[in-house]
């Protein structure tokens, strides 16, 4: 498996990243938060091992790739800072965040307090529960630039609030909820932590110790390029220790006598036994790509192009431009005067350029209250260029009158 070079990751040399990553020949890619370009070691990775299925067979090839794939759970405790027994992997983050959700208990009178930027899936899914058990759901205030305010959250603590579930940087604008501060209240008040970290894995550093939460969900396909269809969560061994996943299987839960079954000992007690091994193997690709270029440097690239992209657009008279707070992430949501996102898309697209529509529906609390309309969403990574950023300024210049 080819790694960039020690000199590549230290000065971020733009030209190899680029000739790693085939569909920059192609595209200007801007949808880094819909589904990145993949590098060619994760290409590599998924292609080569779906040819070793077919020349050896499925479970044999598993077998023989056993370590490579055991390492994916290395891989990705690295990645957040935990123990290995700590991650589960799954198929995207939906799955995984709803694996965690739909294990913990509620009952009548219970609150769950999340944040007004909460990713659609998640609050249906707080709907759905708060119809079968009678839980509350209230969304945390934000301060002044629209971020999740801590103080607010404190204000809110009582005995009867079971869960603290917040999306840290939401799919449809570039704010960044305090994560770390969130976390502090919750382990103050012993109050379980969820957080879904989808659009953070791949553009911001992650440590779930300093983020103080019990569980943590991201997938595969954003900003850390790995394949579709893959995603993981990380859950605290002590929390794994006294959790019962809603759905069991063999794998998590093998069978141990005529009435019997044990849980699995760590996270993998929320897997299931069949798997699509490939696509493990691309997200291992995918993390260690990332490991090895740092995090922090990603973080730093991706501020400067988000930056630049957003200053841009600001400065474009028919443009608005509706991400709240600050500091912002890579992610810009806008709108063009008399112009619907998905037509804006298009024009994009034929040019080359690839951007997403946010509709409202993705952020049902957010959209609601600011009343949004869907919105175009242009999310670059640190594999982008200035130039790229320059010609997608021009392209929404020339429509923008
Ligand atoms: C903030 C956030 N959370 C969760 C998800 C769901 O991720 P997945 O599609 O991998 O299930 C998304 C997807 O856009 C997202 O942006």
């Amino acid at each position: 498996m080819s790694q960039i070079s020690r000199d590549a990751r230290k000065t971020l040399d733009l030209l190899r990243l680029r000739a790693d990553t085939p569909g920059t020949k192609n595209r200007n890619h801007l949808n880094n938060a819909g589904a990145a370009l993949m590098p060619s070691p994760v290409i590599e990775a998924v292609v080569g091992y779906l040819s070793r299925e077919g020349e050896i067979g499925g479970y044999e090839a598993a077998a023989e790739s056993n370590s490579l794939l055991e390492g994916t759970y290395d891989s990705l405790a690295t990645f957040v800072n935990c123990g290995r027994d700590e991650i589960a992997i799954s198929e995207n983050a939906t799955i995984a965040w709803q694996r965690a959700f739909y294990s913990l208990s509620f009952r009548p009178g219970d609150r769950i307090l999340t944040a007004s930027v909460e990713f659609a899936a998640n609050y249906i899914a707080f709907l759905q529960v708060a119809k079968r058990t009678g839980v509350s759901i209230e969304v945390i205030p934000n301060d002044a630039s629209g971020v999740l305010d801590p103080d607010a959250l404190a204000k809110m603590i009582d005995d009867r609030v079971r869960l603290i579930a917040v999306t840290w940087i939401p799919t449809n604008g570039g704010l960044i909820n305090p994560a770390a501060a969130i976390g502090r209240i919750a382990r103050k008040n012993g109050i379980l932590y969820l957080l879904d970290a989808c659009q953070a894995a791949g553009q911001i550093p992650i440590d779930v110790n300093a983020l103080g939460c019990d569980i943590l969900t991201a997938t595969g396909r954003k900003f850390l390029r790995a394949p579709r269809g893959t995603g993981f969560m990380y859950m605290r061994k002590s929390l794994v220790d006294k959790i019962e996943p809603a759905m069991i299987d063999l794998y998590g839960a093998p069978w141990t006598g005529p009435d019997r079954y044990e849980l699995r000992p760590d996270a993998r007690r929320f897997e299931t036994w069949e798997k699509n091994c490939s696509v493990r193997l691309g997200l291992r690709a995918a993390v260690d790509y990332a490991l090895d270029i740092g995090l922090e440097n990603i973080e730093e690239r991706c501020n400067h192009l988000s930056s630049k992209l957003r200053e841009g657009l600001r400065g474009i008279r028919a443009v608005s431009v509706h991400d709240l707070g600050r500091p912002l992430a890579s992610i810009i949501s806008f709108t063009v005067n008399d112009w619907d996102s998905s037509s804006v898309m298009a024009y994009l697209n034929g040019k080359g350029i690839n951007v997403s529509v946010s509709p409202p529906s993705s952020t049902p609390v957010d959209a609601y209250t600011r009343q949004l309309p869907p919105v175009v969403r242009a999310s670059p990574h640190y594999y982008n260029t200035e130039e790229e950023i320059d010609a997608f300024l021009e392209a929404i210049a020339s429509i923008a009158s």
